[in-house]
């Protein structure tokens, strides 16, 4: 983030803390509880936003060498991903050309080549398909239309996105579009991968996301938690294109600056602010003093009230490896303890019959922009207003 624009959110939220205020979307918006349920939306949300559009599926860091890989099955189809002898990101259906095997058992490593477990034919970390077992008697296939199936992938900035159909290539501009040049000033090729887990719940998958989309919630439902840490219904608000950025302010950091009369220009952006990026269509990357979380929801094969929660943490190479060793853990389950487990009530209400909607406030902007832009995707109208709803 350019030092003008660290400025600016770091005043925005100054502002907002001496007047009692946080960002205002102006309006009440309506979100019909079928958001939630239903195996037709979840049909057409796997098709259209798990399909067709380009993932954002690590750092750069995960693959942090040449010959580095990483296979996960996380999207629904297996996604291999590689870096070449020439040092460039690749990503391959990790599926055999033979008879369908996953060549690649899911996990990390480096391999310049990959054996299948059936019968052993092996790809180059290319894609390309260098050994047939006992060609002679296997018979003449052409090596050369055999290769692991590509998928259009780009590194840009520090992130690995993959579309997970074959197709034409990414555009490297339009992946971040606006966001470009924060992302590269984030460094995130210097963050580790340190560890990662799975939380899998029985909530929609975009109840997960949502959790995530506010902090009005965190002097109730963290208040011995998170809120000892971060000032409550306080953020900013800032779209770009389908992402959005929220800011959040560290409740010790911004006492601390301006108990001690600090000019804004000399506070330390990163050091007292949780900043939170909802990266189309699916994923919460965090970027706070203690590192980088990336967060990927994905929807289940065929329960709409049930997701997963990858999560993966690269600690800030910056700060004492003390304070974030067990960082991980600790977020993960107030992420289960709190967050989910209210979500899956919400989600267990949803067939009550209690509500049609649920409301998203004039200080929850993040979750109008998200809602929106997922149905502007799937071609539905946006979301009404509280008014309209009512009229
Ligand atoms: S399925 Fe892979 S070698 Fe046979
Ligand atoms: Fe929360």
């Amino acid at each position: 983030m350019r030092k003008e624009e660290r400025l600016r959110v770091l005043e925005t939220l100054k502002n907002n803390l001496d007047a009692g205020t946080t960002a205002d979307a102006g309006q009440v918006l309506c979100a019909p509880v079928e958001e939630f349920v239903g195996l037709e939306r979840l049909a057409l949300e796997q098709e259209v936003l798990f399909k067709q559009t380009p993932l954002l599926l690590g750092l750069s860091s995960d693959l942090p060498d040449v010959h580095s890989y990483l296979a996960t099955n996380e999207v629904g189809v297996p996604i291999l991903m590689t870096r070449d002898e020439s040092g460039a990101f690749r990503a391959f259906l990790n599926v055999c050309q033979h008879r369908g095997a996953q060549v690649v058992p899911e996990g990390r490593g480096v391999a310049r080549r990959f054996s299948c477990p059936f019968h052993a034919w092996t790809y180059h970390n290319t894609g390309d398909l260098i050994a047939v077992t006992r060609q002679g008697q296997f018979g003449d296939v052409d090596c050369d239309e055999l290769g692991l199936r590509e998928l259009p992938a780009c590194e840009v900035a520090g992130l690995l996105w993959v579309k997970p159909t074959p197709g034409d290539p990414l555009d490297p501009e339009t992946l971040l579009g606006p966001l470009h040049d924060e992302m590269e000033h984030w460094g995130f090729r210097a963050h580790d991968f340190r560890e990662e887990q799975v939380l899998i719940s029985d909530i929609n998958w975009k109840l997960a996301v949502d959790t995530f989309g506010e902090n009005y919630h965190f002097n109730v439902l963290h208040q011995n938690t998170l809120a000892n840490d971060i000032i409550g219904n306080l953020q900013t608000h800032d779209v770009f294109d389908q992402h959005y950025r929220m800011v959040f302010a560290s409740k010790g950091g911004f006492n601390h600056v301006i108990s001690e009369g600090i000019p804004t220009q000399d506070w330390p952006y990163r050091m007292i602010t949780l900043n939170v990026y909802y990266m189309f269509p699916n994923v919460i990357l965090l970027v706070d003093p203690a590192g980088v979380d990336l967060l990927r929801m994905y929807p289940d094969d065929d329960r709409p009230g049930r997701s997963k929660t990858h999560h993966r943490y690269y600690p800030n190479p910056e700060i004492a490896a003390e304070i974030t060793e067990s960082r991980f853990q600790g977020f993960n389950e107030i992420i289960v303890n709190e967050d989910y487990a209210v979500a899956v009530s919400i989600q267990r209400n949803i067939g009550s019959g209690a509500q049609r909607y649920h409301l998203f406030g004039r200080n929850e902007p993040a979750l109008h922009h998200y809602h929106n832009v997922i149905r502007g995707a799937l071609n539905l109208p946006p979301l009404l207003t509280f008014e309209a709803v009512n009229s």
